[in-house]
């Protein structure tokens, strides 16, 4: 008999404690291990104070520290010391969990892991979540794409040319990880025409979350890593 752990990648939505599934809340009951990636952003405690209430009394937390993965490649070693731990806690017929803010295969941590275990033939669950951007759109009652609009999304943090040139194409966007270097996302927006449609979520359905409309106003804040901007083309 294979008493092989399943390997559960969590999304547990965005903060808001009422936005996780049915599904996500069946998996977090399941897992022994969860492991709680640590990075020098204070946000990857959000997804686990989330999980926290469904998690059973005898869940092992496993504190893991995750790089930020600008190039997966270097950071290798890392990766593959977490996989091993992972898999030889599932062959001991352990289910581990990854709970994961937003969606799990959407900019998450766990899609580095998710990449290095499925070669290695163990049982793998992906359960989805409510990513940011739509919980966002929700919230400030901003439909961001009908008919056949395109939607483009944006990490503020590439190469500022590609954020420029893809910003050229766009209309309705989302741009993520703003937090970096907002003031100079606020100029790319500002050449291309889309401050004034422009809303910044910080902390979307957390009881901090803060809204901003007027980007310009707030350009040299120090913003939450937790940050996300929604916008479209001026069409005044
Ligand atoms: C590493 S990505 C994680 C995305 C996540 N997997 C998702 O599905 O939304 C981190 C970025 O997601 C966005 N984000 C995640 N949670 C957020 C929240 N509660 N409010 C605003 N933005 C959020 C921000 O743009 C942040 O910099």
């Amino acid at each position: 008999m294979d008493l092989t752990g399943t390997f559960y990648g969590i999304g547990v939505g965005p903060g808001d404690p009422e936005l996780l599934t049915v599904k996500a809340i069946d998996a977090l009951k399941k897992v022994d291990v969860l492991i709680a990636p640590k990075t020098e952003k204070k946000s990857d405690s959000v997804a686990l104070s989330i999980a926290q209430p469904y998690l059973k009394p005898s869940v092992e937390i496993f504190y893991r520290t995750f790089p930020m993965v600008k190039d997966f490649a270097a950071e290798t070693a890392v990766f593959e010391a977490h996989k091993d731990e992972i898999l030889k806690l599932l062959r001991g017929g352990l289910n581990v969990g990854f709970a994961t803010l937003g969606d799990p295969m959407f900019y998450s941590t766990y899609i580095y892991i998710f990449k290095l275990l499925e070669p290695c033939g163990v049982p793998i669950v992906t359960v989805p979540g409510v990513p940011a951007f739509l919980a966002i759109a929700a919230q400030i009652g901003r439909p961001l794409a009908s008919g056949n609009d395109i939607l483009t999304i944006i990490p503020a943090t590439a190469d500022l040319a590609a954020v420029n040139d893809a910003l050229a194409r766009a209309d309705s966007t989302v741009l993520m990880k703003v937090y970096k270097n907002f003031a100079e996302i606020v100029d790319a927006l500002t050449a291309h025409g889309m401050t004034d449609e422009a809303v910044l979520v910080s902390r979307c359905g957390l009881d901090d979350e803060k809204i901003i409309t007027d980007l310009a106003a707030h350009k040299d804040e120090r913003l939450n890593y937790l940050s996300t901007i929604l916008t479209s083309k001026n069409r005044a």
